[in-house]
Formats: structure tokens, sequence, C-alpha cells
């Protein structure tokens, strides 16, 4: 029986689904509990039955908006230990370039720099996207981490979502989004480089974040699945645009625009040690040059916080 390909976003009682999945009204029950289980975002009402959260990414629901055509090859998860590790193990057994991995709820969800990352079923956008940029120098793969940001921060606009260097979408200091990359290099070649992407959408967002229905007022008419497909047409945009096309002066300058961070005081923690400076520029590799006493310092990898003058974080 597959309850879930039944299920829509109107309540359907468990008589009419046993009716059509040719089951007892039990079997519908007991489905839906190993669903929920397994952490689809399901909504029981005894009185009308059974429904999926609104927006659910479903493969049925995503098919019907996507943009582009990155998403037609998509796996939904209730619950994995990561995004990153299934779409990998897909991508080893021949997934195509685009291929999409969404869970609602991650048990080992990574960060950047060895941090967890947090999701809850039916509040975020936890998923990963398979890119397989062979023709593409390794020396250009950095610059896929600015394009994944800038992706998320063109489908919003600046106002709504700035980015921090290298990818982050913070509001008032709140975390909005982050992404993880994380590639294949064989023989000085890139085979193929896992996306992994993560926004906090509905409230409650965990500590420190911001969920994008608190960003702003008219953010009703967007569902999740909306969003999902937005982000996923975005991505293919700037990657099959700029990046493949091996334009990195578009990708830094548009990411420049979208930042509110250049100019301003930072503290960056690097796997070297902890740089504090005036953020100044990207590099044409898109590496953030940070101004400090001793003269500039190109930083490739690190985590940013923006500080006050009298050193405070901001
Ligand atoms: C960060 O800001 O530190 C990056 C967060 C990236 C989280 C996403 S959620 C989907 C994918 N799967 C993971 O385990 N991590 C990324």
């Amino acid at each position: 029986m597959d309850l879930l390909e039944e299920l829509t976003y109107e309540f359907r009682s468990g008589e009419a689904l046993a009716a059509d999945l040719g089951v007892s009204r039990a079997a519908v029950s007991k489905a839906a509990k190993a669903l929920i289980d397994e952490g689809y975002p399901i909504e029981v009402e005894r009185a009308h039955g059974y429904k999926l959260r609104d927006g659910t990414p479903v493969p049925g629901a995503l098919r019907e908006v996507l943009i582009r055509r990155f998403g037609s090859d998509y796996r939904y998860l209730g619950r994995c230990a990561s995004t990153q590790d299934e779409l990998r193990t897909w991508a080893e057994s021949g997934a195509p370039e685009g291929a999409v991995v969404l869970a609602e709820t991650q048990t080992e969800g990574r960060g950047r720099h060895g941090r967890t990352w947090e999701s809850a079923s039916g509040l975020s956008l936890t998923f990963s996207v398979l890119l397989r940029p062979t023709s593409a120098p390794v020396t250009q793969l950095p610059l896929l981490s600015l394009v994944a940001g800038l992706a998320i921060a063109r489908f919003f606009g600046h106002e709504d979502a700035p980015l921090t260097w290298p990818n982050d979408l913070l509001i008032g200091g709140r975390k909005l989004a982050g992404v993880l990359t994380e590639s294949k290099i064989t023989a000085e070649e890139p085979e193929y480089v896992l996306v992994g992407i993560g926004m906090n959408f509905d409230p409650p967002a965990p500590a420190g974040g911001i969920a994008f229905t608190e960003t702003r007022s008219s953010s009703a008419d967007r569902t999740r699945v909306d969003v999902f497909a937005g982000l996923l047409g975005s991505l293919e945009d700037l990657y099959a645009g700029p990046f493949l096309h091996a334009d990195a002066t578009t990708i830094i300058d548009e990411w420049k625009q979208r930042t509110g961070m250049l100019g301003a005081n930072v503290r960056v923690e690097t796997p070297g040690g902890t740089i504090t400076g005036h953020a100044r520029d990207l590099d044409p590799t898109g590496a953030l040059i940070v101004a400090t006493p001793d003269g500039d310092e190109i930083i490739h990898a690190g985590d940013v916080t923006l500080v006050r003058e009298e050193g405070t974080d901001a």
C-alpha cells in the first residue's frame, strides 16, 4: 500500500482512502502512523481523516511546480542520517546531474566546520543537489560554494536574505539558510559535487535561526514546495549559466551586490586560527580578503561573524 502517494493537502477520510487502496480503515490508520513515525508531516483529525501538511514537497507536488530540470530526478524521504550521504550513495550508482534528495528530518545533519544542522519535519527545507561539473577545472570548484548561496539570495531578493561569506543567509544576525558543499575529485578532475542546503521555513526555527515565514508578511502565498522549486531553478540558472561558462566575474560581482558585510569589521574562524579585521573584498577565486593591521589576509575557508566597532558581535 502506498498511502503517501494517495495523500494530498486536503483531508481525505480513512474510509475513502481505504476504498481507493483496497485495504481496511484499520490498515490505513496503521500505515499513517508508520509514515508519521518515519518523519513524514501527516495531519490526522478524527472528524476529517488524513492530509499532508500544506506545501509538503512530495514528488507529485514538486513535479507540478518545477521550473527547470533540477529536481526531475527526486527522492523524498521522511528521515535519514544526512541527505548528503543519501545523495552520495545515489551519485555513486549513477544518479544524473540535478538529482535531488530531500528529507523531512536528519539524524546526523551536517553543517560547515563540523557543526550539526537541525531540521524538524514539515518546518524546513533540507535537501542536497547533485552537480557533475566534470568539464570545469578543479580550481573553479570553490566558486560553487558562492553560487549556492547566491542562488538562495537571488530567489529571495537582497532585502530578505543578505549573504554572509561564503554562503550563509542571515537576517538580523539570525540564520535563515546555510549551505554545505562536498566534492569528489578523481585524478585532479571533479567527478561530482553535493550541494546541501538547509533552510528554516516555518517557526520555531532552531536556536539562533529565523524561519522564512517570519521574515516577510507576504510569504503566505509561497508554500514550502514552491520555495523548494524556486531554489532549484535559481541554482540551475546560476550553475548552467555563469558557472559552467567560467564567468567568475558575474558570480562574484552579483555576490558582492547581495551582501551587507563588505566594509564591515569581522572575526573569521579559520582552520588556521581566528582573524579579525575589515572585510574588504572577494578575490577572483571567491576567497575573502580581510584587511588586518598586518596586511591583507586571503581566506579560503572560515566562519564569519560581523563585529561592532567596539568588538562585540553585531
Ligand atoms: C551550515 O550553515 O553550516 C551549512 C548547513 C547545511 C545543512 C544542509 S541540510 C541538507 C544537507 N544535509 C546535511 O547533512 N547538511 C546539508
